[in-house]
């Protein structure tokens, strides 16, 4: 079955099954109110809803898939092709020289002693902000079904809602920061979108997390949903997520998504593609 077979067959079936999906989590103890009920995700969905339907099953599934894949391969290629190049005809050596270049150059990467001294509140930032950012991927791995940072059963993501903070409160002061003097007359259009995007791509999952967290039902959709999501997701099953996210907060879940596949599919032409040359960089300078 081709891709496109995929998308137009999927949803149909959603709706037949999301009151059962719905009874199943309520049973968890996890969804209350939203999806209780003779709802409108057991009527069959015709017109913009079927469209809607369709458009929400591309975003949470072939559309992952064909996000992650051009990220890679278009991180790989530029990779490649910065290798290349031909090496720069000066030095970019900084002195006085250390005795350990290798472990000058992984201190520079990862402590930015610089940026601590001339900038110490900007350092901060960057460092919680990196920090948690592994921690957030560290949570979204734990949402696999085989994967158990978190006990099985625990309604929170890895760090209880604050990873959530301490990745979105940054992203705020880095956009502000541009507006102010000297770093506005440096910033371009780009710089401002890809904060924005990310900022918003990260509010909608502190939006799922913080209420599964940190409000007294929990989200629409629990920890464990999500895991059936990301298992499909993992095994190729191609299968309508609406089949194991119930309730009408799904969109919001889609929109995460959505924003997430966007984001993937413009890193390797944004500046974060700085994470994977720091080390290399920072070794030319040392060594
Ligand atoms: C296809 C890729 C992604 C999927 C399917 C996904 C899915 C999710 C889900 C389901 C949650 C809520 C989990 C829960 O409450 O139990 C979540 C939370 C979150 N997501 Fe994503 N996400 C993706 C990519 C991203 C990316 C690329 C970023 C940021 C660059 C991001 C940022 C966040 C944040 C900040 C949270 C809240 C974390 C917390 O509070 O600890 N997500 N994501």
């Amino acid at each position: 079955m081709n891709l496109w077979t995929f998308i137009m067959a999927a949803p149909v079936v959603a709706d037949a099954v999301s009151a059962a999906t719905s009874t199943t989590a309520a049973a968890a103890g996890a969804v209350v109110d939203a999806t209780t009920g003779p709802t409108p995700n057991s009527i069959p969905h015709t017109g913009f809803a079927l469209v809607l339907d369709k458009i929400e099953y591309a975003i949470m599934v072939p559309l992952v898939y064909i996000a992650i894949l051009f990220c890679l391969a278009a991180i790989i290629l530029k990779i490649i092709s910065i290798f290349r190049s031909p090496a720069q005809p000066y030095s970019l050596r900084i002195f006085p020289a250390a005795r350990k270049p290798g472990l000058a150059a992984l201190a520079d990467t990862f402590a930015m002693p610089q940026v601590r001294r001339h900038k110490p509140v900007f350092w901060v930032f960057l460092m919680l902000f990196h920090t948690a950012f592994v921690f957030l991927i560290l949570g979204h791995l734990d949402l696999f079904p085989n994967i158990s940072l978190m006990p099985e059963d625990s309604r929170h993501m890895l760090g209880w809602g604050l990873v959530g903070v301490a990745v979105t409160l940054p992203l705020f002061y880095f956009l502000f920061r541009r507006f102010a003097s000297p770093n506005r007359e440096i910033t371009v259009p780009a710089d401002y979108l890809l904060l924005v995007l990310i900022i918003f791509l990260c509010l909608f999952g502190d939006l799922m997390s913080w209420g599964n967290s940190w409000t007294a039902n929990g989200f629409v959709m629990t920890k464990q949903d999500f895991a059936k999501y990301f298992d499909g997701l993992s095994h190729f099953t191609f299968a309508d997520p609406r089949l194991v996210l119930p309730g009408s907060h799904y969109h919001f879940a889609v929109i995460h998504v959505f924003l997430a596949d966007l984001f993937f599919l413009v890193l390797p032409f944004t500046k974060i593609m700085h994470a994977f040359f720091a080390v290399p960089i920072n070794l030319l300078r040392r060594k």
